[in-house]
């Protein structure tokens, strides 16, 4: 009670003589404070200005000159002024920057405030360097401190989820400070928390002009239990130092404790990070000698500094910088040496992410896409594409139209296309002469400016360049066609139709090819994309196989449905074409047992994904010739199809089509469920199209084909959300009678694995039956096959839903996320169905069509509910009396035994 009242008299002393500090001109006449090297930018704002601290602010409309990407908020931090912000409606993987002057070899803070908005996430670059996150309200500005090493800097905001925003932008030189230690000074610091204490208020702030660099200072003025604040009882003055490094007004007061002082921080990213701790230190206390205050300090339970003096230097001022690679948190500890009269304290400290410095974009290509931009801008100064090519033309991510690879560590260009789908709102596309430098740009393989209203002639290009297929059709183009842009020599394909001022192609003029001109039916929208090919091989082949290819030739495609219908047949591909459609293996999308899956591009735009076998993968050629076996051969609309391989220096390469929607699993209870929540109707029409993949692998060819690896994860998502089975690589043929059934390893997944196959290791088609029925599972519960961190009774999905669906309590187990929004009769067929499918004894489990015919029953009745709803009130019967009719009968006497019913062929439809 005294305690309390002491502190109260003593908050109140010191409040007045904070006050009086306020209004003492103590500090504010002190030569450090100049803001004119500040640059500030206001974005939205509609003129330039001067604040009340004579900062200058201008707006940011000669960058973004759009009114309409402009909103007003409301400002609740007390380090903002502006009342204005821009946000861009984006897709993700786009970039907005922002390019200030700074002064190269210089230090730096720069400082974005964004202001909140609910359910955006985006990520913060400086320079090209990813430094942080902006995903929740608290998240009112990111900071970074670098050294420039251009005598300019941009400041990238790049989309994720949701929309960009951005309110203020702060570019301040750091006036002396030395945050820049031995071996940090390829790397950028994300500020996490620049903290002093202060027990008048809470969240107070400090900035300019007190701190001639704007650092921004937040008070903490919490008490743990055993710590203390101790003030200066007169001036802060900092002896032996040119001014202290902090602003005068963090040193007057100190966190203090008898015995030890622990300041803990979690909620760092959960990785482990390299982080520096920068730790101020004033004597508060004049009586105070050397030798008087001395502690050591622990970071992360390491001693990393022992028996440290605050006035041990001769002065009553020191600094501690410490670095420490961390994982979730970091714990400073601060405990009094034995024989120091006094115990520790701290007066401020700041706590920095480093980010390694990434490299920007190759300089020669750098310079050159400025001035293809600036050539195209010349004619097109209202395309919407340009606002988005701002920044680096690489990264971290590539201008709308850009492809770009990592070539020996350099970033180059390889890929430009500003073909009329990249752009929005200009309807006759771009116009103006082609830009002469784009045939600089020396890694470029894909050009395409189709779709256009370019005029004048085609720029003679280097000869040999990189190019693999380059498409200028559609435009108004004249003149010829020059030989040094035919006759590159990776070039598969080369489209210059549709441009009626261009000559028309003179066999003779090349050499060794043939050609057929063809200038279409150009006008006509239907076929506009006649033009003329120059391709790989005969004009019977795809256009999927392109490079290295035997020799140029000339040939026409009569309309763009030939090449969708030409492209079903397998292709083979060289890895080199693999490498460059994956950007060098640039996009990782998946990885199991086979190996990893890439992402990629088709020279013809279509999006694949890449499978490449792993140099460690236990599982072998064998099942690369599996796969291609059976899938040359398996077409249907709920496979997966197989488009071509790659079979090279002991590479094992498998392309498919990129499936947009991702997984099943991913969709359930992964990244992609907690963006948007797979609804019941969906979730039953993925699995009714999943069961008609299996049975048409189960009945494929009067044999039957056994996937083997049913799970969610295999069960990938087209754009419309049409279910393909995936992943043939376990696939087997079953079991024939005189085959040893039994010599065949158990594959498969944990939580999906039949337990019958299992032990016995006889493989039949109703193992793929338990895998779907632990799907089902899946779809009704949300929850994944297998989950220890759960209690251990829930740990197994088909354990723990089984006596809940035997005594009919299915509420129990649907997943949270569809209550309410499921039709009851539905729901309780696929449950029923489901715990059919994982009975122990395959015997007594249904086949895969019976499975169909449920799924299409309940996917009726979900669709159709009321009408159906209707119909079983007529009749009088109940949910239950339905659901026990349809149930899979009982095996009879008669059937054979399970392990028989294996070596059978496939049930008969
Ligand atoms: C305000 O700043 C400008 C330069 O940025 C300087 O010339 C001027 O003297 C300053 N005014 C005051 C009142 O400090
Ligand atoms: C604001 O300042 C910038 C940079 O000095 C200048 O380019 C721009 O024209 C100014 N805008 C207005 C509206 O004065
Ligand atoms: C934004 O605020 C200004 C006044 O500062 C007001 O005139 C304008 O109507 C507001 N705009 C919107 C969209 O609320
Ligand atoms: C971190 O600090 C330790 C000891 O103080 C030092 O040896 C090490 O070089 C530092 N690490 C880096 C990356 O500078
Ligand atoms: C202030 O300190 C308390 C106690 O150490 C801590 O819980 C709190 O998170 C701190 N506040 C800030 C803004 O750092
Ligand atoms: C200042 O230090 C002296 C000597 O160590 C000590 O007696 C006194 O209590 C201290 N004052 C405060 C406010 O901590
Ligand atoms: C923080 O570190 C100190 C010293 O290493 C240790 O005694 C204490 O238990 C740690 N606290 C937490 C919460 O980790
Ligand atoms: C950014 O500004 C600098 C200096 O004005 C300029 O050289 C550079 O080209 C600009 N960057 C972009 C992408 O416009």
């Amino acid at each position: 009670m005294m305690k309390e009242l002491d502190i109260w008299i003593l908050k109140l002393t010191k409040f007045l003589l904070l006050c009086l500090f306020i209004f003492t001109p103590l500090n504010s006449a002190d030569e450090g404070s100049d803001s004119s090297s500040f640059v500030s930018i206001a974005c939205c704002s509609e003129s330039n200005f001067t604040d009340n601290k004579n900062i200058s602010w201008i707006s940011d409309f000669n960058e973004f000159p759009n009114r309409l990407s402009c909103e007003n908020r409301t400002i609740s931090e007390p380090f903002a002024i502006n009342n204005k912000r821009r946000v861009f409606h984006l897709g993700s993987n786009q970039k907005r920057c922002y390019n200030l002057t700074a002064k190269k070899g210089e230090d730096y803070l720069i400082r974005g405030i964004f202001g909140v908005i609910w359910g955006s996430k985006f990520t913060v670059a400086v320079g090209v360097t990813t430094i942080g996150v902006v995903d929740s309200p608290e998240k009112i500005a990111v900071e970074g401190v670098f050294r420039a090493t251009k005598d300019y800097i941009y400041f990238c905001l790049v989309s994720d989820q949701g929309t960009l925003y951005i309110s203020e932008i702060h570019l301040r030189a750091l006036q002396n400070l030395g945050y820049y230690l031995e071996g940090f000074s390829s790397s950028i610091l994300e500020l996490i928390k620049r903290i002093y204490f202060d027990e008048i208020s809470e969240g107070k702030v400090i900035r300019y002009e007190d701190d001639p660099s704007d650092r921004i200072w937040i008070s903490n003025s919490t008490l743990d239990p055993g710590t203390d604040f101790i003030s200066e009882q007169q001036d802060v003055n900092v002896l032996g130092w040119n001014g202290a490094p902090v602003p005068i007004q963090v040193l007057q007061t100190a966190l203090t404790a008898s015995d030890r002082l622990v300041i803990l921080h979690d909620g760092l990213s959960s990785s482990n990070n390299l982080y520096l701790v920068f730790l101020y230190f004033y004597e508060v206390n004049q009586t105070v000698q050397a030798g008087q205050r001395v502690f050591d300090v622990y970071l992360n339970d390491q001693l990393r500094q022992s028996g440290f003096d605050v006035s041990g230097n001769g002065s009553n001022y020191r600094e501690l910088a410490l670095n420490v690679t961390a994982n979730g948190y970091l714990n400073l500890t601060l405990v009094k040496a034995s024989g120091s009269g006094n115990g520790p304290i701290c007066n401020a400290y700041e706590i920095f992410q480093v980010h390694q410095l990434v490299q920007e974009t190759n300089q020669s290509d750098l310079e050159v896409i400025l001035e293809v931009r600036n050539e195209l801008l010349e004619y097109n100064q209202q395309d919407e594409v340009w606002e988005g090519w701002t920044g680096d033309p690489c990264l971290p991510v590539p201008w709308n139209g850009l492809g770009c690879e990592a070539v020996n560590g350099d970033t180059v260009i390889t890929k430009l296309d500003l073909s009329s789908g990249i752009h929005r709102g200009v309807d006759q596309g771009l116009k103006g002469p082609l830009p002469n430098s784009i045939t600089k740009l020396t890694h470029l393989t894909i050009l395409n400016l189709s779709d256009n209203g370019f005029t004048g002639k085609i720029p003679e290009f280097l000869h040999p360049s990189m190019l693999i297929s380059v498409d200028l059709s559609h435009n108004n183009l004249s003149g010829s066609l020059p030989e040094s842009l035919a006759l590159q020599p990776h070039l598969a394909t080369l489209n210059f139709g549709c441009n009626s001022q261009l000559a028309k192609v003179n066999p003779p003029s090349f050499k060794g090819l043939k050609v057929t001109t063809d200038h279409g039916n150009c006008g006509d929208q239907e076929s506009s994309k006649r033009g003329i090919i120059i391709g790989a091989s005969a004009a019977s082949a795809s256009l999927l196989k392109p490079y290295p290819m035997t020799k140029n030739l000339i040939f026409s495609l009569p309309s763009m449905d030939d090449l969708v219908i030409k492209s079903i047949s397998i292709e083979t591909f060289t890895l080199e074409y693999l490498e460059a459609v994956t950007q060098s293996y640039k996009t990782l999308i998946g990885e199991g047992g086979f190996g990893s899956v890439y992402r990629g591009t088709l020279t013809d735009g279509q999006e694949v994904a890449v499978k490449v076998r792993s140099a460690t993968s236990t599982q072998g050629t064998r099942e690369f010739d599996n796969e291609l076996n059976l899938l040359s051969t398996i077409r249907h609309e709920n496979l997966v199809p197989l488009l071509g391989y790659c079979n090279e220096k002991d590479q094992e390469i498998l392309v498919y089509p990129f499936m947009s929607n991702g997984s099943l699993q991913d969709r359930l209870y992964g990244e992609a469920a907690k963006r948007k929540i797979l609804d019941w109707p969906t979730r039953l029409s993925i699995a009714l199209g999943a069961a008609r993949g299996l049975t048409h692998l189960h009945n494929f060819a009067g044999r039957c084909i056994i996937h083997r690896d049913v799970k969610s994860s295999n069960i990938l998502l087209d754009q419309s959300m049409c279910a393909k089975v995936a992943d043939f690589g376990f696939s087997k043929y079953a079991p024939q009678e005189g085959d040893s059934g039994a010599s065949l390893e158990v594959r498969g997944t944990a939580g999906y694995l039949d337990p019958e196959y299992y032990t016995t290791h006889h493989l039949s088609a109703k193992s793929d039956v338990f895998s779907f029925g632990v799907v089902l599972l899946e779809i009704v519960t949300g929850r994944e096959p297998l989950n220890i961190h759960r209690p251990h009774p829930e740990w197994s999905l088909v354990e723990w839903a089984k006596p809940y669906i035997r005594e009919s309590k299915i509420e129990e187990i649907v997943d949270p996320n569809i209550k309410g929004a499921y039709h009851a009769e539905a729901m309780w067929r696929v449950v029923e169905v489901a715990l059919s499918c994982i009975e122990p004894f395959s015997a007594y489990r249904p086949g895969m069509a019976d499975i169909v015919r449920e799924l299409e029953d309940s996917l009726i009745i979900e669709n159709n509910a009321s009408e159906y709803m209707r119909s079983i009130e007529s009749t009088g019967s109940n949910r239950f009396s339905i659901i026990m009719d349809r149930r899979i009968p009982p095996p009879s006497p008669s059937e054979p035994s399970p392990i028989l019913t294996q070596l059978a062929p496939p049930e008969p439809r």
